[in-house]
């Protein structure tokens, strides 16, 4: 056989780098999977094993090159209740921060764990990770994505009674990392995205192609409200993303965009409000719609380890064909 049939034979390492990498299909899987076992522990202490272990024995090593609490915090925990167990690593501990290379890390941990995960300013190193690695690379946020994020935002939109096919949610602000994965999701699950920039802070063209591709309408305006009327999801993240200059111009140019109750009145009376966190209050979105009645966003950070779990079963061909 050539080496090449041997290739095709073997089995393909299941990267999420973005959402694309699992495709609409496995997203709905890793949905309803993350509420059935989120139902099925409810009341357990947060500690205990899910009663099939589905991952003991394996190990998620986690690269933190920037600072995070739920996404770490949440793949711990998530590895816990499936049974398997962490590590975490930093570039200012490890070999990565002297200088020792992605692809060298990437062959190294292969050897030593069952999957990686990877929070890192440049996209093109969670790139570089994968394709040298053996074992599924998951992305914790960088520069360009978050696409596990997404999956809890999706979760928590669903937990609250809205389908997504169809479904109007608006973005108020920075067009950034969380914004583009919204997009991508867009396009897999077959909802609208209403995006509130102001000028020059719009998110990259590629991704509203991506949505607008798959099917969902996309609309890109300057005014806050055009965006957000009518809208069943409202949803901001932080002016200033991990790695950016503190530029009072951007803050400034921000202001109009700010998630205030006038603003959230625009939005169906059932909207709900969502933020990733962490939330800059009195910036991106007032006291009054964070604390308030509409927003989910203790929901939505608590989704994260019942999204991760779902994430780190389809990677480890747990879940999905
Ligand atoms: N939303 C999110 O990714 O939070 P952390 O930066 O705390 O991981
Ligand atoms: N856009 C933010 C998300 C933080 C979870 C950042 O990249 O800093």
């Amino acid at each position: 056989m050539s080496s090449e049939s041997l290739l095709d034979l073997a089995p393909k390492v299941r990267n999420f780098l973005d959402l694309g990498d699992a495709g609409g299909d496995a997203i709905a899987a890793m949905l309803n999977d993350a509420q059935d076992r989120k139902a099925a522990r409810k009341g357990w202490p947060k500690g205990r094993a899910d009663a099939d272990k589905p991952l003991e024995g394996h190990v998620l090593a986690m690269i933190f090159e920037k600072s995070s609490t739920r996404t770490r915090v949440s793949f711990d925990i998530a590895m816990r209740q499936l049974g398997g167990t962490t590590l975490i690593m930093d570039t200012a501990t490890s070999q990565l921060g002297r200088g020792e290379t992605i692809a060298d890390t990437a062959r190294v941990l292969s050897r030593m764990v069952d999957t990686i995960m990877i929070r890192t300013d440049d996209h093109a190193k969670a790139q570089e990770l994968a394709h040298y690695a053996h074992v599924p690379v998951i992305n914790g946020l960088t520069d360009r994505s978050h696409p596990c994020q997404i999956v809890a935002d999706l979760l928590t939109v669903i937990e609250h009674g809205k389908a997504l096919p169809g479904l109007e949610l608006a973005w108020l602000g920075d067009g950034n990392n969380v914004l583009h994965s919204i997009l991508e999701a867009a396009g897999l699950m077959k909802f609208n995205v209403r995006v509130g920039t102001p000028a020059g802070y719009e998110p990259d063209a590629e991704f509203v192609e991506m949505a607008r591709t798959g099917g969902a309408q996309v609309t890109l305006t300057h005014d806050a409200s055009t965006a957000a009327q009518g809208a069943d999801v409202i949803v901001t993240d932080t002016w200033i993303s991990m790695g950016q200059d503190h530029a009072e111009a951007k803050l400034a140019a921000m202001e109009p965009y700010r998630v205030d109750e006038a603003l959230m009145a625009t939005a169906k009376p059932d909207a709900k409000f969502l933020h990733c966190l962490p939330a800059h209050v009195g910036d991106e979105v007032s006291d009054g719609v964070f604390e308030g009645p509409q927003s989910v966003v203790f929901d939505e950070a608590e989704n994260r380890i019942h999204a991760q779990k779902s994430i780190l079963l389809w990677a480890l061909g747990h879940l999905g064909s």
